[in-house]
């Protein structure tokens, strides 16, 4: 395989698109969409850039609701990833439904087919890496669509309809894992 050296400012090679849900210190329900994230069991870690609104409530109320886009929800999610909480409360631009978790003080999006509720637990801030926040936060319950749930409660693989984001700094897009 011919490979050539590449210097992109970065390389997001195919992330799960996120709309993260929250109640901010006022108790108004907010959302921000991210790609930075990876699970292992009962645990996720978020990567955001420092200055977001998002982040910054996060670390003051803690709880928060990651929500997995579909591929009806992209205008959606490409809302909240260019305007900023701080002057916007992006529920009412919107036509997503916050729901009340009932395990976290946070909102689920009603939209949304798949909703892990969440708790943070660790915050990173290193000069190593600056502008950048890492969070870990541990998973306090999950609900499904039952669309994507088999017989046995079990996840059907087939029926994910996840959004990845792609990009290089420059171009940017989504791929679809569910073909239609
Ligand atoms: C597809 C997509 C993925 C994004 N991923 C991230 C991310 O992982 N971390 C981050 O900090 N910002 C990410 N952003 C940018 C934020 O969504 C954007 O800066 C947003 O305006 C921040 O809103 P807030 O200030 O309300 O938190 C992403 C945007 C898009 C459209």
């Amino acid at each position: 395989m011919k490979k050539v050296k590449v210097n992109y400012e970065k390389l997001y090679y195919g992330f799960p698109v996120i709309l993260l849900s929250y109640y901010d210190k006022d108790g108004i329900p907010n959302v921000t969409t991210i790609s930075s994230s990876y699970t292992l069991k009962d645990m996720v870690a978020l990567g955001f850039s420092c200055g977001g609104y998002a982040i910054n409530q996060i670390k003051e109320v803690s709880d928060f609701v990651i929500n997995i886009v579909d591929s009806k929800l992209v205008q959606e999610a490409e809302f909240c990833g260019k305007n900023t909480g701080s002057v916007c409360k992006k529920f009412e631009s919107l036509n997503l439904t916050p729901i009340p978790s009932e395990v976290v003080n946070a909102p689920i999006i009603d939209e949304c087919p798949i909703s892990i509720e969440c708790t943070l637990t660790d915050v990173f801030e290193s000069q190593n890496h600056k502008g950048i926040t890492n969070i870990l936060a541990s998973i306090k319950g999950r609900v499904i669509s039952e669309s994507y749930i088999d017989e046995k409660g079990r996840i059907k693989v087939s029926e994910f309809d996840n959004i990845l984001y792609i990009g290089d700094g420059v171009n940017r897009g989504y791929r679809y894992m569910k073909k239609e």
